[in-house]
C-alpha cells in the first residue's frame, strides 16, 4: 500500500502505539475504541506518536494543552518551519489551514471577535421552533419508513438531516443544496485525518474543489443581493474592516462560511447517531428516559462524553515546555485525545458505563480560546431530537450495531438501522410518568454490548 498514512516507528513503544492506532482505525476499534484508549493511557499521559510528537491521553494533560498559553494550533507559519512543508500543501489540507480552528492570534482573535457569540440565548430561542418542526417531520418520516420496510436507517433519514436543515436555514441556504453540501462535507474531512492516505487526499481534494465552487457562488450571490441574513451581515462587516480589499473580505467570509458549515454537520450528526445507539441498545435506558424527560440534557451530555464526535485535535508547543513530566520541544506537535481523556478513570469513575446521571467531565467541544462556537446549537439539536424520538416511539431498537467510517479524527456513523415494536396504526403513546427511586439502569459494558445486537 503506498499510503502517506503508513505508520512506521523505531522503538518498542512506538511499535506498540502503531499497532494500537491501527486497531483504532479498524472496524473493531471504531465500534469500541475504549480498550485502545485504555491501553494508550496505560503507556502514559503523554505517549510518543509514531510520526514524531506526542499523543496526549490523560484528562488533566489534555486540559492543560487546550487551555494553556504555551500551546498554539499548527498554522501556516508553523508548517513553513517544518522539514517537509509539502505535507500540508495538498489543496484540501491548505483549505482547512485557512480556517478559524487553524489560526493563532492575532488573526484568530480578529475573526473570532467578528463572529461574537454566534448562538446566544436570543438566536437559540429564534431557531428552536424551526428545529423542533424539522425534528418532527424527519422523525415522522423515520416512523413511516419503518412502517413500510420494517426498519430504516436513522443516519440517512434523521441524523444527517437535522444539522443540515438547521445550519442551512440559519445561513439561508436553500434546501435543494443540502444533499450536495452533505456529500462534499463527508468527503472533505478526510484531509483532517492525522496521516491521510494518498487516495483519501485525492477524494478530499475533489471535494474541496466542489466546496470552493459552491461557497464562492453562494457568497457572490449574497453580495449581489444582500439581505437580512447571517452571510450578508458578515460581508458587510468584512467590507468595513477591509475597505480597500474586497477580494480579501470575500476570502475571509468564504473561510468562515465554509468552515462553520463543515464544522457543524458531521459532528452534530455523529452526536445524534451515537446518542440514539447508546439509549436504544439497552431498552431499559430508553424506557427510563421516557419516564424522565427532564434528564434529556443529561443524556446528551453523557453521549458527548462517552463518544466524542471529534476524537483528536492537534496543538504545537509555543516554547520548550514540560507536559505531565515529558519534555516537549518548541514546535513539536501534540495530539489531544478527547475520548481517551473523557474515559480517564482518575476523572470519571467507571468511565465505561453510560450513566445518564453521571454529570461527568469532558472536553468534547475543546477548550480555551478555540472552544467550539456551535456547542449550544449542537446541544439544542440533540435535546430537540431526543425529545421528539421519545415522544414518537414507545420502543425504538437497533436492528444491528452502527457502522462507522474508518477514521481516527472525525468520527462518523455511516449507518444505524433501527426498528420499533410499536403498533404502526396507534397514535404516539403519552409518556408514562413515574417516580423511580433508582436512577437510570447502568449502561452495558463493552463485553455485554458485543452480545446485544
Ligand atoms: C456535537 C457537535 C460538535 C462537536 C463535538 C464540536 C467539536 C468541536 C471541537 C472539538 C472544536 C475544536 C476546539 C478546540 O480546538 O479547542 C470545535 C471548534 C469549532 N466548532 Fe464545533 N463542534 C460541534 C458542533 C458545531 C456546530 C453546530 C458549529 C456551528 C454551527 C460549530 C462550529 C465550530 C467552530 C466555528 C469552531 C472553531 C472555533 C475556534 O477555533 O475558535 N461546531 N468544535
Amino acid at each position: 500500500m503506498t499510503a502517506v498514512g503508513d505508520i512506521s516507528g523505531t522503538t518498542t513503544d512506538r511499535r506498540a502505539v502503531i499497532s494500537l492506532l491501527r486497531r483504532l482505525r479498524s472496524p473493531e476499534g471504531q465500534s469500541n475504541p475504549q480498550p485502545v484508549w485504555d491501553r494508550l493511557r496505560a503507556l502514559g499521559d503523554v505517549v510518543p506518536a509514531p510520526w514524531g510528537g506526542y499523543l496526549v491521553t490523560g484528562y488533566d494533560a489534555c486540559n492543560q494543552v487546550l487551555r494553556g498559553r504555551n500551546w498554539l494550533v499548527p498554522d501556516f507559519a508553523w508548517q513553513e518551519r517544518q522539514p517537509n512543508p509539502e505535507r500540508w500543501q495538498a489543496p484540501a489540507v491548505e483549505a482547512m489551514s485557512r480556517a478559524l480552528f487553524r489560526l493563532n492570534a492575532p488573526t484568530h482573535t480578529c475573526q473570532r471577535r467578528s463572529l461574537g457569540n454566534l448562538f446566544d440565548r436570543n438566536t437559540l430561542d429564534s431557531l428552536a421552533p424551526r428545529i423542533a418542526e424539522h425534528a418532527r417531520r424527519i422523525v415522522d418520516e423515520l416512523a413511516e419508513r419503518i412502517r413500510d420496510g420494517g426498519e430504516a436507517d436513522f443516519v440517512t433519514v434523521v441524523g444527517d438531516q437535522l444539522p443540515v436543515l438547521t445550519v442551512g436555514e440559519w445561513l439561508d441556504i436553500p434546501a435543494h443544496h443540502h444533499a450536495h453540501i452533505l456529500d462534499f462535507t463527508h468527503r472533505q474531512v478526510h484531509s483532517q485525518e492525522l496521516l491521510p492516505t494518498k487516495s483519501e487526499l485525492a477524494v478530499s481534494t475533489q471535494a474541496t474543489v466542489e466546496m470552493r465552487e459552491f461557497f464562492t457562488a453562494l457568497i457572490a450571490e449574497r453580495r449581489a443581493h444582500p439581505g437580512d441574513d447571517v452571510i450578508s451581515d458578515w460581508i458587510r462587516y468584512w467590507d468595513e474592516q477591509l475597505p480597500d480589499d474586497p477580494a480579501a473580505a470575500d476570502r475571509t467570509v468564504y473561510d468562515l462560511v465554509m468552515f462553520i458549515t463543515i464544522a457543524s454537520l458531521e459532528t452534530s450528526a455523529t452526536l445524534m447517531a451515537t446518542a440514539v445507539w447508546f439509549l436504544t441498545r439497552d431498552e431499559d435506558q430508553w424506557q427510563w428516559l421516557r419516564r424522565h424527560p427532564e434528564h434529556v440534557d443529561d443524556a446528551v451530555e453523557e453521549a458527548l462524553r462517552y463518544d466524542p464526535p471529534v476524537h483528536i485535535n492537534t496543538r504545537i508547543a509555543a516554547d520548550d515546555t514540560v507536559l505531565a513530566g515529558t519534555p516537549v520541544a518548541k514546535d513539536q506537535m501534540v495530539h489531544v485525545m478527547y475520548g481517551a481523556a473523557a474515559h480517564d478513570p482518575r476523572r470519571n469513575e467507571n468511565p465505561e458505563h453510560f450513566d445518564i446521571l453521571r454529570g461527568g467531565s469532558h472536553m468534547t467541544f475543546g477548550g480555551g480560546i478555540h472552544y467550539c462556537l456551535g456547542a449550544a446549537l449542537a446541544r439544542l439539536e440533540g435535546r430537540t431530537l431526543l425529545t421528539e424520538l421519545l415522544n414518537r416511539f414507545v420502543t425504538l431498537r437497533p436492528v444491528s450495531a452502527p457502522v462507522y467510517a474508518p477514521r481516527m479524527v472525525f468520527r462518523r456513523v455511516t449507518s444505524l438501522k433501527v426498528t420499533t415494536d410499536d403498533d404502526p396504526a396507534a397514535p404516539p403513546a403519552p409518556r408514562p410518568v413515574t417516580e423511580d427511586a433508582a436512577g437510570p439502569p447502568a449502561g452495558r459494558c463493552p463485553v455485554h454490548r458485543a452480545q446485544h445486537p
